[in-house]
């Protein structure tokens, strides 16, 4: 599969399943966009990988959270490389806390980060797309919690079931534009977010026990599932979620 000549944006591009996606994205000959908030020094690492492998790519210290930012973070890629083809709505955070719990201000930051930064992620990279022709994709990361409660964890969840909304509902709306929308569900991942989880031996052992195929997935394993939705080989897919998960949300009545 390639995607030589694309131009991809990945939000919170530089850790966890996001670098993989960019690495994945970068291996199949596309130009990458790496948003970032945090660890300047990764991202250069990151930026330093992409160039060995051939492609270009440019880093972009944006907050997602702010419409203004995904503007700029969108601006820049038209700037560098001309148009964008891909944009992956990757960045996400969790607070952990029961409903009981929540603040206020805790679930307006999960529900900015995760959904608001999706919907005007969607909204301005489709305008680009339908400004330059030629369709694109639109990946948003949501999760198996966009279908399956996780008691301690509702405005997460909740965020991830409005991503799954707005992936129909944008993929019916962007098609007559050629524009694919489609969310990726993983399970769990080892990547910064399950830190709590993969530093507890007990924790671990319950997690590793729900799940039919008894581990934890890589982030590669989560990006190479992008890099095929974002190629020719998915032409005919919108509007979906594929779920990435090794069968845990069939599995287990919640964890
Ligand atoms: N790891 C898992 O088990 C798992 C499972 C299902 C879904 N996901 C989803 O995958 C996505 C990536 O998570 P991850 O597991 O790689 O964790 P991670 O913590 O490594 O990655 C999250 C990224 O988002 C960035 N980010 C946070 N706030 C931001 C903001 N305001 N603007 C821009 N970037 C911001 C972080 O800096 C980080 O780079 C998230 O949306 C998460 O909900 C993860």
């Amino acid at each position: 599969m390639s995607l030589s000549g694309k131009v991809a944006i990945v939000t919170g591009g530089n850790s966890g399943i996001g670098k993989a996606v960019v690495l994945a994205l970068a291996a199949a000959g596309a130009n990458t966009v790496i948003d970032y908030v945090v660890d300047p020094d990764a991202t250069e690492d990151l930026e330093k990988q992409i160039v060995a492998l051939g492609d270009k790519t440019l880093a972009v210290q944006a907050d997602v959270s702010k419409v203004s930012d995904l503007q700029m973070l969108v601006d820049k890629a038209v700037e560098a490389f001309g148009r964008v083809d891909i944009m992956v709505n990757n960045a996400g955070i969790e607070t952990r806390t029961s409903i009981l719990d929540t603040t206020e201000a805790q679930y307006e930051r999960v529900m900015e980060v995760n959904l608001k930064s999706a919907f005007f992620g969607t909204q301005i990279a489709a305008r680009q797309m339908i400004a330059q022709g030629g369709g694109g994709r639109i990946i948003n990361m949501t999760s198996v919690h966009e279908d399956w409660p996780m008691p301690g964890n509702t405005a997460y969840c909740l965020s991830k079931g409005g991503m799954r909304m707005l992936t129909r509902t944008a993929g019916v709306e962007l098609g007559p534009h050629g524009i694919l929308v489609l969310g990726v569900g993983p399970g769990a991942v080892a990547t910064p977010i399950n830190a709590s989880t993969m530093n507890d031996p007990g924790k671990l052992k319950t997690l590793d026990a729900a799940i039919p195929l008894g581990r934890l997935a890589q982030p590669e394993e989560i990006a190479d599932v992008v890099a095929f939705l974002c190629g020719d080989g998915a032409s005919y897919m919108t509007a979906a979620t594929i779920f990435v998960d090794a069968g845990i949300m069939h599995s287990s009545p919640g964890l």
